[in-house]
């Protein structure tokens, strides 16, 4: 049997991304450098690098009819990533990302367009065969619906032979109270700038260190703080840390974090030391910081 998939349950939208040389000021009518559509959303985002990593992966999320659906769908097929578990909900429509990004200093400034489209839940979880994938990445949503996901597995890991466990990690990205329960789930979790700032730390070490009692017993705490690389601690109580490594030019941050959680997954999935699997994530975003879009990582 090859390897065994890795599943990201999350959100799936379309980015519209206008390219441009400096910030638009408000109230003004200029042209971008170029326009393109993207596959968006973290989970997503994080299947596409899997994908080009060489991984293969699956997307668990919610999807609705229409052209935009159609151009993320086919987007998908042509990364070859698993569609099994994505559920059509025809009276929906698909959220939609407005992205300004600044190739010169490679921000990007991001508006996005929730929509009616239902989150994954636990009853449609049910239906995932646990013994197919080897790891499940939980992109963080609708919580309290995921806690429920992933006790399920940790159900599972009880029953099963150590050698058919199911590793678990999940984001917690947006400064939400509501995720922060998702702190004390998980085998890895990833915290993001944001909430450590929402949480009152200044650094990714502060953060990792101020945050990890909240991780339930043997898990571990990764931060990525953009220029300054990433922090992690795992059940040894050391600090890792991995500078970042910047591109020649950054021209393009939309997605550098999806691009790290891959990364380091895929790492720590084969069995890397958690230092390797920091650098790693740090090189593969590093990487993508310099390119447009995704294709130019490997
Ligand atoms: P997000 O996309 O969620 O805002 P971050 O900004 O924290 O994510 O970046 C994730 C990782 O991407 C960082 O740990 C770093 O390795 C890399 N990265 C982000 N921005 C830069 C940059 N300007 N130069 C080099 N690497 C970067
Ligand atoms: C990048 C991203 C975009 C999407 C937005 C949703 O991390 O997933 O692709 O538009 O964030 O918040």
């Amino acid at each position: 049997m090859g390897e065994k998939r890795i599943l990201c349950v999350g959100l799936v939208c379309l980015d519209i991304i206008s390219v441009v040389d400096h910030y638009p000021a408000e109230d003004t009518d200029t042209r971008c450098l170029a326009q393109r559509w993207q596959r968006g959303g973290n989970a997503s985002n994080t299947c596409t690098v899997l994908a080009l990593l060489g991984a293969p992966c699956a997307f668990m999320g919610s999807l609705a009819p229409g052209n935009a659906a159609d151009f993320v769908r086919e987007d998908f097929q042509r990364y070859e990533v698993d569609l099994t578990h994505m559920a059509m909900h025809p009276a929906c429509a698909l959220p939609i990302s407005v992205v300004i990004s600044n190739s010169t200093n490679g921000t990007r400034t991001i508006l996005h367009a929730a929509s009616n489209l239902p989150d994954v839940t636990a009853a449609d979880f049910e239906q995932v065969n646990l013994s197919q994938y080897k790891w499940i990445h939980w992109e963080g949503r609708n919580a309290s619906e995921q806690v429920k996901m992933i006790q399920r597995v940790e159900e599972h890991n009880r029953t099963c032979p150590a050698a058919e466990r199911v590793a678990t990690s999940v984001e917690v990205e947006k400064p939400r109270p509501e995720l922060y329960q998702l702190f004390g789930y998980g085998d890895v979790v990833f915290v993001s700038k944001d909430v450590a700032k929402d949480w009152g730390f200044h650094s990714a070490p502060e953060a990792v260190k101020g945050l990890r009692r909240h991780l339930k017993p043997g898990a571990t705490l990764i931060c990525a703080w953009a220029e300054a690389g990433a922090e992690a601690m795992g059940p040894d109580g050391l600090l890792v840390h991995s500078d970042a490594f910047s591109p020649d030019a950054v021209v393009d941050t939309l997605g550098a974090g999806d691009t790290f959680n891959a990364a380091v997954i895929l790492a720590l999935s084969r069995g890397r030391p958690l230092p390797e699997a920091l650098t790693c994530g740090c090189q593969v975003a590093g990487r993508k910081c310099g390119v447009h879009g995704y294709d130019g990582i490997v």
